[in-house]
């Protein structure tokens, strides 16, 4: 099939390489000129596993390409994802900004194009958007009406950061949320060659499905952090808690990892996107509010182990990690940046390394002192706090943290094998 791609941003690119995996002819679109040149050069504009040698494939067999085009894009391509961003405003409502310019973008093309056109919103969108939202922007400026003129479906993603592409290609599920059956079909068909359960649904259960597979995720973060918090007090290890807990099938050892807290672009407004909508239908989401709030005070956790053991006035604290999670540069609602901004309120001076997120770290904390190497962070400091479980923080001996003024180790996420003297979070 012939697809369009609204919006290349890590959503929008990996589902537009996924499907040219796949075979089919891909268009990406985007406003921004120098993301759709580098895209057209196979450099992608984000660090994701596997994406650039499948972009580089993908162009090398003439099966994608990308422009700024968006009425070209929809008039040569049957179907249509919308993978625009749906970024939190203050109040933590989400922005709409990007998805109404999009479907009236898609409109006002649409009422050029005589053929049958499928959109999918991929876009994370409370329940009754596409409804409520996207539908009647598209038939205004078209003139078209949907399930005649033209199709709708709500297809969530599941994609984690760092994993999107295996993700995109090995799904747990499918959920194609359907205006009608003719378009589900047509979605069905586009799909026919994953190997994963499909499910059909309305539009706004579609929607419904991915906000409640994030809440519960978090939902089960939080509480891992609860029981943590709680054998901190007791002198318990929570990581043999959750072990022992993990094995029991209804429960799974998935996302039962304690430490400082979820971040990323995602769980936190997600969540709190949710609770808004349910307190605009009257409804006081208790449950969800008390998971972002567990969530808002664990990363001070980290610091008042650290106040116990020291006066940090004026003192070198080696932090290593800053990005939200392992193998991204990601640095959005990362717990490492309310850990750094509260040890800066209390006068320590931070000396920072992480392997891939300096860059996005320095336009949000550009007042710390970013480091080339683990050893620039580690030589002669006071204490060393670890916020990111990157992998090559696994291999640190006794003998690394050597160089270490006074040998106060803490871990925020649980990475270290090889060290005696060290205490975690929530172990
Ligand atoms: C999350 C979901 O996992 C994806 O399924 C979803 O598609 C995506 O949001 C989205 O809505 O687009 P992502 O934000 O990339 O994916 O990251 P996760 O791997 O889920 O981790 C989120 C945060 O939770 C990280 O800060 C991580 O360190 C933390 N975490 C995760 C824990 O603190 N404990 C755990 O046991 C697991």
């Amino acid at each position: 099939m012939r697809i369009s791609i609204i919006g290349s941003g890590y959503v929008g690119l990996c589902t537009a390489v996924g499907f040219a995996s796949k075979g089919h002819e891909v268009i990406c679109v985007d406003i921004d000129e120098e993301k759709v040149k580098k895209i057209n050069n196979s450099e992608t504009p984000i660090f994701e596993e596997n994406l650039e040698n499948m972009l580089k494939d993908a162009i090398s067999k003439k099966l994608l390409y990308a422009t700024t085009n968006i009425n070209d894009a929809i008039i040569n391509s049957d179907i249509s994802f919308i993978t625009v961003g749906t970024p939190s405003m203050l109040n933590g409502d989400m922005s709409l900004e990007y998805i109404k310019k999009a479907s009236e973008d898609i409109g006002n093309t649409l009422e050029k194009k005589n053929s049958y056109h499928v959109i999918v919103v991929k876009s994370t969108v409370l329940p009754e958007t596409t409804e409520k939202i996207i539908i009647p922007i598209i038939e205004k400026d078209s003139g078209k009406i949907v399930g005649r003129n033209f199709g709708i479906c709500m297809n969530p993603e599941f994609l984690r950061e760092g994993k999107a592409i295996s993700d995109f290609i090995n799904p747990d599920r499918i959920v194609i949320g359907e205006y009608d059956k003719k378009t589900g079909d047509i979605l069905e068909k586009l799909y026919k060659d994953f190997d994963s359960p499909i499910i059909r649904t309305s539009l706004k259960t579609a929607e419904m499905i991915k906000y409640a597979s994030n809440a519960f995720l978090a939902t089960k973060i939080s509480f891992i952090n609860e029981i943590g918090n709680i054998c901190k007090k007791l002198g318990i290890d929570t990581n043999e808690v959750a072990k022992a807990m993990g094995l029991d099938k209804r429960i799974s050892p998935h996302f039962l990892e304690s430490g400082i807290g979820f971040g990323g672009s995602c769980f936190p407004k997600d969540v709190s996107a949710l609770i808004n909508k349910a307190k605009k239908i009257n409804y006081e989401s208790k449950l969800l509010e008390t998971v972002i709030d567990i969530n808002r005070n664990q990363p001070e956790k980290i610091v008042e182990i650290l106040l116990k053991k020291m006066d940090i006035k004026g003192k070198k604290i080696a932090v290593l990690g800053l990005a939200f999670k392992p193998k991204t540069d990601d640095i959005r609602d990362s717990p490492a940046i309310s850990v750094i901004n509260s040890l800066m309120n209390k006068g320590a001076k931070i000396y920072a390394y992480d392997p891939k997120a300096e860059l996005n770290a320095k336009k949000i904390i550009p007042d710390i002192n970013y480091c080339k190497s683990i050893g620039e962070a580690l030589d002669n400091s006071d204490a060393c706090l670890i916020l990111t479980d990157w992998p090559e923080f696994k291999s640190l001996s006794d003998k690394d943290f050597s160089r270490m003024n006074k040998k106060i180790i803490i871990e925020g996420r649980k990475v270290l094998e090889n060290v005696d003297n060290f205490e975690g979070v929530c172990w």
